[in-house]
């Protein structure tokens, strides 16, 4: 399902660009069944909260299970995905964020773009991220936070000396492994004096919207997510398709497959029944 001109400008404009309630009911269900089937597993792939038995991150699924492909394939993310890069897209990253009642911590400042540049080689930010919500996610369940346009200070590089200032946040930098850059300290983490510069500048929001909603996101643009202390779920799917004009250069210790995948063959959209005909029950 192609983007207008008009949703492409907003999502060049304001760094992101939210489809409510893309995906239907049923098909949220199906992914959400899926998951549940996910948890049991032992395998690297599963990363764990601080507490080390809350899952936070599931990595790579879409190479295991049949629903999490499909959804790779849907029209309804890789055709605005294809328009948004300006070119055929393959599968960069793939990882769904559980967020759990109670216990789903932080994600701090960030920009995603830093992190495909400085770690695996990535040439250019002609990448872009689907977030797929399957709940819903309000002011309760620790939202996205946003600062709109901030995209267009390009790649803010965490690592030069005098952007690190007084308010740096002493785990930002310290942690070397793959890890570090997937549970809550982050390696490449924005310093408060900047973040507030930059909301002085563009402001903030919080993503507030139903489940089956897609937001489109720029990889340079600055986000992040407060703790769940709330009884609901916020969990979402994330895509991130690269331009397979912008294959990553290779590098001296490449992050594992399930995070940064080398399989640079482009995506070809299903039909928009991509998730409907892996579903067992009626639609
Ligand atoms: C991310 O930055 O990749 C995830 C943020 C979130 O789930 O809140
Ligand atoms: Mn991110």
């Amino acid at each position: 399902m192609y983007l207008t001109e008009e949703q492409l400008s907003i999502y060049k404009n304001q760094g992101f660009l939210l489809l409510p309630e893309y995906f239907s009911r049923t098909e949220i269900e199906l992914m959400k069944l899926e998951l549940s089937g996910l948890f049991g597993e032992n395998s690297p792939t599963k990363v764990f909260e601080k507490d080390g038995k809350t899952v936070r991150s599931f990595h790579g699924t879409h190479t295991k299970s049949e629903v999490f492909n499909r959804l790779t394939r849907h029209p309804f993310i890789v055709e605005p995905a294809m328009q948004i890069v300006g070119s055929k897209v393959y599968i960069y990253q793939f990882k769904i964020n559980i967020k759990a009642p109670f216990s789903g911590d932080i994600w701090q400042w960030h920009q995603d773009y830093i992190y495909w540049r400085k770690e695996d080689g990535m040439p250019k930010p002609q990448v872009v991220n689907a977030m797929c919500l399957l709940d819903d996610m309000n002011e309760f369940n620790g939202p996205l936070f946003v600062i709109p346009g901030s995209h267009k200070e390009e790649m803010i590089d965490t690592t030069v000396p005098h952007l690190q200032m007084a308010t740096t946040n002493s785990n930002s930098s310290s942690d070397s492994t793959w890890l570090a850059s997937f549970n809550a300290n982050m390696k490449y983490s924005i310093n408060q004096k900047m973040v507030a510069d930059l909301v002085t500048k563009y402001g903030i929001t919080a993503i507030n919207a139903a489940a089956g909603s897609v937001l489109f996101f720029d990889s340079n643009i600055v986000h992040a997510s407060p703790n769940n202390i709330s009884p609901f779920g916020r969990t979402t799917v994330i895509v991130t398709y690269n331009s397979i004009e912008n294959i990553p250069l290779p590098v001296s210790n490449p992050r594992p497959e399930f995070l940064v995948s080398q399989d640079y063959r482009p995506v070809t959209p299903l039909g928009a029944d991509a998730l409907e005909l892996c579903c067992p029950v009626e639609f």
